[in-house]
């Protein structure tokens, strides 16, 4: 398994796969991977004759309060995960490589933004969506493959790839859980063991919320508070936001008549832990 710094080194490894016939996948991440990640190079494996993974801690999606510098890096054990797993190639840039200097290019995707985490994290997205156009343009990967738990990222991305043209398959993947029911997140390791017995109460307000719309609960603002009722009478738990919005533009939806994602976002601490999931009403 190759480890590269550098873009144009990258480039050179790529173009030799590309005229050996292969096909090109890419796991975007940031690192600090887990069993999440792990399902997406998985399948990135599995479809793809190339695998390569990117680890990049992007500082351009952060706000300036954020948890970008302690953001975990154990970047020997990523790699070697990468490589027990078959990975081909980790790309694992330094952020001047990405951004030589200051950034005044930006792709930004409006309307889909502007909900659920880009309400607390205004300029969060447009910095996923820069860097996520940055590495389509270095890989140039046939399938790009992202996690179902961060929803609102999937669908963002997906509008870009198709507003823009690129020539890039989105393959979203299932939330990975832990036994527990928590979602599996790199931030889940800032929590310690009472914050992460806490953290529970987001599973269970999502599993609340699946049993009331499968019952015939079509009332948005009912849902939305008993979900509350659940986290609220945990201390250490502080709702940043709950939201059922429509899985195409995700706006917000008075009445779940039509697919909906019921999504959320809390603080355990100092951290910020989001969860969904997508309901049907009942036929
Ligand atoms: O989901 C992530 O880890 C990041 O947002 C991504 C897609 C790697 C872009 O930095």
């Amino acid at each position: 398994m190759l480890i590269v710094k550098t873009i144009h080194e990258t480039r050179i490894h790529i173009t030799e796969a590309r005229a050996l016939g292969k096909t090109i996948g890419l796991v975007p991440t940031m690192g600090a991977l887990h069993e999440g990640h792990f399902s997406l190079i998985r399948r990135c494996r599995d479809e793809c004759e190339y695998c390569v993974v990117s680890i990049f801690v992007n500082p351009t999606q952060f706000g300036p309060n954020e948890d970008l510098n302690r953001y975990p890096r154990p970047f020997e054990a990523d790699t070697r995960s990468c490589r027990e797993m078959g990975v081909d190639l980790v790309f694992a840039p330094e952020p001047d490589e990405m951004y030589p200097h200051e950034n005044i290019t930006w792709v930004q995707v409006e309307k889909l933004s502007e909900h659920l985490c880009g309400a607390s994290r205004p300029d969060h997205f447009r910095g996923v969506c820069t860097v996520v156009a940055k590495l389509f343009n270095i890989i140039q990967p046939d399938s790009a493959y992202f996690g179902q738990k961060d929803a609102q990222q999937v669908a963002v991305i997906q509008r870009m790839v198709s507003d823009l043209n690129m020539p890039v398959e989105i393959r979203s993947c299932p939330i990975v859980r832990e036994p527990d029911g928590l979602a599996m997140s790199s931030r889940n390791r800032y929590l310690n063991p009472e914050q992460r017995r806490q953290s529970l109460c987001l599973f269970e307000a999502l599993s609340l919320a699946r049993e009331l719309v499968c019952g015939g609960q079509a009332n948005s603002a009912i849902i939305i508070e008993h979900m509350q009722e659940i986290i609220t009478s945990h201390s250490e738990v502080r709702i940043d936001y709950i939201s059922i919005v429509d899985n195409t533009l995700l706006q917000p939806l008075l009445k779940i008549d039509r697919p909906a994602l019921i999504a959320l976002a809390v603080y355990i601490g100092r951290t910020r832990l989001i969860d969904n999931i997508i309901v049907d009403p009942p036929a």
